[in-house]
């Protein structure tokens, strides 16, 4: 992608698209940016009125460019940098919708936000709406649904003022990442595929290092939950271990682990049909810990930070792991099966624990697609965090206002905890009846964490939709991407 600035409206060149910014006063739509004494037709006629979200595409003989969008944002003190998303991510689909390859962008000025922060949200919602995944279509791809933006021309500003553009433009990259791994076919992204990814992360980069514990090495560091979860699958199971050092001097360091079930049949308590169907995205959570992992590289973030995967296929076979069956953690605590679907609990437990003992976190995250039970709490705009740690939980909640992607705390009911009791284990890894399940989820894991400050995101409700919103596509969403980068930003 190129990105460029041009200092004024005068000065533009050709390209595809010319987006001009409309704020509304008093309902009539009054230009945001520089245009001289231009109107446009729509506007004459009443068919653009400037409202918030507002696109319409025409021509004018009198641009340079082919076309030109106008682009609504609404009353000037209701714009923000929420707004902007929404308003230039509906902008970058119109503009993709007409094979738009260069876009000169006129860049409104607006009271009560400063040019960073609009050129922040307007360059988040062109960029995180313009993804598309074509890698399993073939017969049917016509060049037209091919990406089609190639450049960005700002217009208005400054050289120098292009930071947070490319900032945004280096986030979107790794949260495409992350969409296409989620997306792409769970007989294609096996653990050994992800271990290959994290591989490719560490590669050439002298800061980075990363470990793959294969079944010989998991059976060595005694990472039970995990083998037993992935013995019943042709693809063997993994711990992926990343490490990044952004930050020697610092004794901070933060811990992501992520659920990397690639694909979740329920194992022997087997999922019905139209329950199974989405469960290559199970492994969203990896796929968020290990794309905020890329971001945080790429970005050369001052922060100490690694990024642990518990990985395996749920699969069912004659050697699957047995419910009513009880098996040794890594932690210690004996676990019995009361249901095999409730495997991301299994393999996370274990990979909390070791991370606790081998990388010694000042404070831990971890990221799943954990229960069914988060899409009836909260919907599916917003995951559920469940953190006893107020620091930590404020700065999540901080990061989650900056990035809009939103998340909302559950609390980890102390008295709900002797529903995981068992009678012929030290815990069981299901509740009682289906009340809480997302809680029960939660604190399940709290056992296998110490006093560590940890923080637990479900993200199952989020992390792939049946529907796209403003600058968000239709299924995976690489949701916690920007929260967690932006969280590493805010806290470091
Ligand atoms: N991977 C599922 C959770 C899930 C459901 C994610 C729907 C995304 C969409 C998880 O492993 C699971 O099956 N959880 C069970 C837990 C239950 C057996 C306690 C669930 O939510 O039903
Ligand atoms: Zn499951
Ligand atoms: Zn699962």
């Amino acid at each position: 992608m190129k990105i460029t600035s041009v200092p004024s409206f005068s000065k533009r060149k050709g390209g595809d698209l010319c987006l001009v910014p409309f704020i509304q006063v008093k309902g009539k739509p009054l230009p945001a940016a520089s245009i001289g004494k231009h109107t446009f037709l729509p506007i004459v006629t009443g068919d653009f009125k400037g409202k918030a979200g507002e696109v319409l595409l025409t021509h004018d003989a009198q641009f340079p460019e082919k076309r030109v969008l106008l682009v609504g944002l609404g009353p000037e003190k209701e714009v923000t940098i929420e707004s902007l998303r929404c308003a230039y991510g509906k902008s970058s689909k119109k503009a993709a919708a007409c094979c738009a390859q260069t876009l000169n962008v006129l860049v409104p000025s607006l009271n009560g936000l400063d040019v960073q922060n609009v050129l922040h949200g307007l360059s988040e919602g062109l960029f995180l709406a313009h993804y598309r995944f074509n890698h399993l279509r073939k017969a049917t791809l016509k060049a037209k649904e091919l990406l089609p933006l190639k450049q960005l021309n700002l217009v208005g500003v400054a050289p120098q003022a292009l930071h947070p553009v490319k900032e945004a433009w280096t986030l979107a990259q790794a949260v495409y990442w992350t969409r296409d791994l989620v997306n792409n076919n769970a007989d294609i992204v096996t653990p050994h595929y992800l271990a290959n990814c994290a591989k490719a992360l560490a590669k050439g980069n002298s800061k980075v290092s990363c470990r793959v514990f294969e079944e010989k090495q998991l059976k060595k560091e005694k990472l039970n939950l995990i083998l037993k979860v992935g013995q019943g699958a042709v693809h063997p199971p993994v711990m992926i271990v990343l490490e990044y050092k952004g930050n020697p001097r610092s004794k901070e360091k933060t811990v992501l682990v992520g659920k990397g079930i690639t694909y979740d049949t329920g194992g022997l308590n087997l999922k019905p049909s139209g329950f199974m169907e989405d469960m290559r995205t199970d492994m969203g959570g990896a796929g968020c810990c290990l794309g905020t992992f890329k971001a945080a590289v790429a970005l050369g973030l001052k922060v100490n930070l690694a990024c642990v995967v518990a990985s395996a296929e749920n699969a069912i076979d004659g050697n699957s792991y047995k419910p009513g069956d009880v098996y040794d953690s890594y932690a210690g605590k004996t676990v019995e099966i009361g249901n095999t679907d409730a495997e991301g609990r299994l393999v996370l437990a274990d990979a909390l624990a070791w991370s606790v003992d081998h990388l010694k976190p000042t404070r831990m995250i971890d990221v799943c697609t954990l229960t069914g039970a988060a899409r009836i709490a909260l919907g599916d705009h917003i995951a559920s965090l469940m953190c006893d740690d107020e620091c930590l939980r404020t700065q999540l909640q901080q990061a989650s206002e900056a990035t809009h992607e939103r998340v909302w705390p559950l609390p980890l009911v102390e008295s709900y905890r002797k529903d995981l009791d068992s009678t012929r284990a030290d815990i069981k890894n299901i509740g009682r009846g289906r009340n809480a399940g997302t809680i029960i989820g939660g604190l399940f894991l709290k056992e296998f964490v110490d006093s560590t400050p940890w923080a637990h995101l479900d993200i199952a409700s989020v992390a792939d939709r049946d529907h796209e919103l403003d600058y968000t596509p239709k299924e995976a969403t690489g949701f916690g991407v920007r929260l967690l980068t932006s969280f590493l930003c805010i806290s470091s």
